[in-house]
């Protein structure tokens, strides 16, 4: 049986597991994995007993966007919904009830966010790659200073 869950407090090392069954989240480093989920706002987990088995997450600002990312099932527990289940529980989700629009990134699975009401007629999307400039323009630029706490 599987169980949905939106806690926060999810283990690094569970997802670095199911991150590397994929071209694009292999490689993320355990310390990244945990500073990405705290400043993540909404997350939902799928769990079937201890096991992670599934994963969404959700940047927001509560009112008028929110981008959903790394969508993921494990390959073993693909085609039983729980990607369904991931997805409808993050446009469901109460604290996403007033965003207007939700924006996601994918260049493969449209025909599964087609399922689930998505489309890409109404936007389009541009992507700013850091591993991709070799030079940025603005590099004569004064560096913004992190805020000491
Ligand atoms: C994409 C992914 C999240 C789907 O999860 P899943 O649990 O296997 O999908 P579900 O069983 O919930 O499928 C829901 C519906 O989408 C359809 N679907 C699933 N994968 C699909 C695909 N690749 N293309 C088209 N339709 C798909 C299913 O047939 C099902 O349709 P139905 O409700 O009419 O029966 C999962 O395959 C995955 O983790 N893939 C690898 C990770 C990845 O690259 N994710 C994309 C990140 S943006």
């Amino acid at each position: 049986m599987i169980h949905f869950s939106d806690h926060k407090d999810l283990d690094p090392q569970h997802l670095l597991a199911l991150f590397e069954q994929t071209d694009w989240a292999r490689g993320r480093t355990l310390e990244d994995i945990q500073r990405m989920l705290l400043e993540t706002d909404v997350m939902i987990s799928a769990w079937d007993g201890p096991r992670l088995v599934g994963f969404g997450r959700v940047l927001t600002d509560y009112i008028y966007r929110a981008s959903i990312w790394d969508v993921i099932v494990a390959v073993s527990y693909q085609d039983q919904d729980i990607g369904k289940g991931l997805v409808q529980r993050i446009l469901k989700h109460p604290s996403l009830a007033q965003v207007e629009l939700f924006w996601l990134c994918t260049r493969r699975y449209q025909g599964f966010y087609a399922s689930l009401g998505f489309s890409d007629k109404e936007q389009t999307g541009m992507v700013w790659d850091r591993r991709k400039q070799l030079l940025l323009p603005s590099d004569s630029l004064d560096p913004i200073r992190e805020k000491q706490s």
